[in-house]
């Protein structure tokens, strides 16, 4: 009766610091890899710099009026999901503006209107 309350066997003491330094090995290797996988999914997601500027340009600037999918056409401005227009084109546009669109000469610089343009492109891909 007091056996069965007991049922570990005598061996298990023993297996013990085994079973902990194979866990622990298992453990360390798994963070390595961990850290390696993270290492190199920032390297390829850190390629596509002008885009994610273009992005970050992209909510600060335009969205007010063009709405996060460029959907929102508010105040008149055109759905870019829509415009048909070329990059050089909105390039332009985004610099001198037109008609209640704000030109952003002198707000951003012409990389970053390049930038932002560029991401405008991507949305009309959607
Ligand atoms: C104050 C509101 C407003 C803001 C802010 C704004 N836009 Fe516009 N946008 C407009 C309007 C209005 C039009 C349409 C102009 C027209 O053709 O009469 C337009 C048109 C455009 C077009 C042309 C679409 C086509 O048909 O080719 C692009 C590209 C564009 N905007 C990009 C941007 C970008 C990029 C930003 C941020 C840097 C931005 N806009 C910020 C109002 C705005």
């Amino acid at each position: 009766m007091l056996q069965a309350s007991c049922p570990m066997p005598p061996s298990f003491s023993l297996a013990l610091p085994h079973t902990i330094l194979f866990m622990m090995n298992k453990l360390i290797i798994t963070g390595l890899f961990a850290i390696l996988v993270i290492a190199c999914g920032g390297n390829t997601s850190g390629k596509d710099v002008s885009t994610l500027d273009g992005k970050a340009i992209y909510v600060e600037k335009c969205v007010v009026c063009h709405g996060m999918d460029g959907k929102l056409s508010l105040n008149g401005s055109k759905d870019l999901t829509l415009a048909t227009t070329t990059e050089a084109e909105r390039i332009v546009q985004i610099t001198k503006g037109k008609n209640t669109m704000t030109p952003f000469e002198g707000i951003l610089t012409p990389e970053e209107i390049k930038a932002v343009a560029a991401y405008t492109m991507t949305l009309s891909a959607q």
